[in-house]
């Protein structure tokens, strides 16, 4: 038996619903009578929200479980939450006998029962999907950084043959709209300017035949909301209303992260994507059409299973075709339990490098293009941290480029900044005037 925590902190890893389900969990806690502590100080309780998107992503898991012993032999109560708790249950607490507690992704409103469990020096497991949402026993939004993520849809129907998100997060299941409504204002009233709203499929949202677009416009009318946001998005649900949204909704930011992982038709068929290249920049066409200036990002994967010389060549050209401001690429990484980990012709080390190397110069290129095109804008900057030099601030543009402005505004200001100068991965503004806050 342990003696009571008093102090706890979270910690996550991988995708922006994980970073939501951390601030979750933390609230939950905190009502739970527990005190947050700051990152890299000790804590009664830790819970390490993971992460099983890619193998690096999960094996970090297990390490920084290890690391959390502390000098004089003892260690936290350690909870390992998050998609790695997910997937690998019981076989987690086998793997690293420092876990206390394992809770899922759609479990963890049952968190501090569970650490009440664990203070008793039991080991408890619990990874249910349950029918009754978690959301429902989570507590009200209280808290509220300048831009809030609010988890609107969870899981995936899709099975692309390389992803364990139908695995780990269940089926497509949507929020309710007046529920996220509510939740919404909450963190409006919390302080909030902007709201992303979060799901693996996000614009699959769908609830009482009302759609992403239909949500998206009723939250505009939120007093005090400045700025809607959402991914990420599956390119077969890029409906028309929702295209048609981003140049009829004003708060909603000229910004899309649309994945397309492959420019080969082939790999994308192997892949179980259920679009095209082709069908693929169709829908950015009309995204453009709709919202001229949007900037668009991605994800792509590089060295999945059969992939040719001429097929990476293929993704490629789709960089050029789209023009990215922004995207990620990763290397195939063989989940556990996917199809394509049984795939033949898995890909060499070397030939990933390689390929990942020249995808990550050919995005940078466009990335920086993007960047100047912005130069000499005056656009608005929502603050959200201070920048390293004194007097300097950092913000998000409504394109999210991270913007550095010289100013004495706080996070959560919005100010009106010309862009001056571009650089790789930010944007230096200079300030116009200062909006009412
Ligand atoms: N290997 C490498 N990258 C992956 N992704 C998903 N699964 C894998 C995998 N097995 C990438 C996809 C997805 C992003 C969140 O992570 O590009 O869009
Ligand atoms: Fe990682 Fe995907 Fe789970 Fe997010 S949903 S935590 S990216 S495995």
């Amino acid at each position: 038996m342990t003696a009571i925590p008093k102090t706890f902190r979270v910690k996550s890893f991988g995708c922006q619903m994980n970073v939501y389900d951390g601030e979750r969990m933390a609230e939950l806690l905190s009502d739970s009578g527990l005190n947050a502590v700051a990152e890299g100080e000790d804590a009664d309780v830790v819970v390490l929200n993971t992460c099983h998107i890619r193998e690096k992503a999960a094996e970090k898991a297990y390490s920084d479980v290890g690391r959390l012993r502390r000098e004089d032999g003892s260690k936290p109560l350690i909870a390992l939450a998050g998609c790695v708790a997910q997937a690998e249950a019981e076989e987690a607490r086998s793997r690293s006998p420092m876990i206390d507690v394992v809770v899922g992704p759609q479990a963890y409103h049952r968190l501090p029962q569970m650490l009440a469990d664990a203070a008793q020096g039991h080991r408890p497991v619990d990874t249910d999907m349950p029918a009754i949402s978690k959301f429902d026993a989570l507590p009200k939004r209280r808290r509220a950084t300048p831009s809030a993520f609010l988890t609107v849809q969870e899981g995936c129907d899709k099975f692309c043959t390389y992803c364990v998100v139908p695995y780990t997060r269940g089926a497509e299941i949507s929020r309710p709209g007046s529920d996220i409504v509510a939740e919404a204002h909450a963190l409006v009233e919390s302080g909030a300017r902007e709201i992303v709203l979060l799901g693996q499929n996000v614009n699959a949202w769908e609830h009482d035949e009302r759609r992403l677009a239909d949500l998206i416009r009723q939250l505009a009318g939120i007093d005090g909301l400045d700025r809607i946001r959402y991914t990420t998005s599956h390119p077969v649900n890029m409906g028309e209303d929702l295209i048609a949204a981003h140049g009829e909704v004003e708060k909603l930011m000229p910004y899309l992260h649309l994945p397309v992982q492959s420019g080969s038709d082939r790999v994308l068929r192997a892949m179980n994507r259920s679009h095209t290249s082709e069908s693929y920049l169709r829908t950015i066409e009309k995204v453009r059409a709709a919202r001229p200036d949007i900037a668009i990002s991605g994800d792509f994967i590089v060295g999945f299973p059969g992939e040719t010389d001429q097929e990476f060549e293929e993704t490629l050209q789709i960089v050029d075709a789209v023009r990215y401001a922004a995207a990620y690429s990763f290397k195939y990484s063989p989940r556990p339990g996917t199809p394509a980990a049984s795939m033949e012709d898995q890909i060499a080390r070397e030939v990933m490098d390689d390929r990942l190397q020249r995808l990550h110069a050919r995005i940078a290129e466009h990335q920086m293009a993007f960047n100047r095109s912005t130069v000499g804008h005056d656009t608005q900057v929502l603050i959200e941290r201070r920048g390293k030099r004194v007097g300097q601030m950092i913000g998000r543009s409504p394109w999210l480029q991270s913007v550095f402005v010289e100013t004495d505004a706080v996070p959560g200001d919005m100010l009106g900044v010309t862009l001056t100068a571009a650089y790789p991965n930010s944007m230096s503004g200079a300030l116009k005037q200062q909006v009412a806050a």
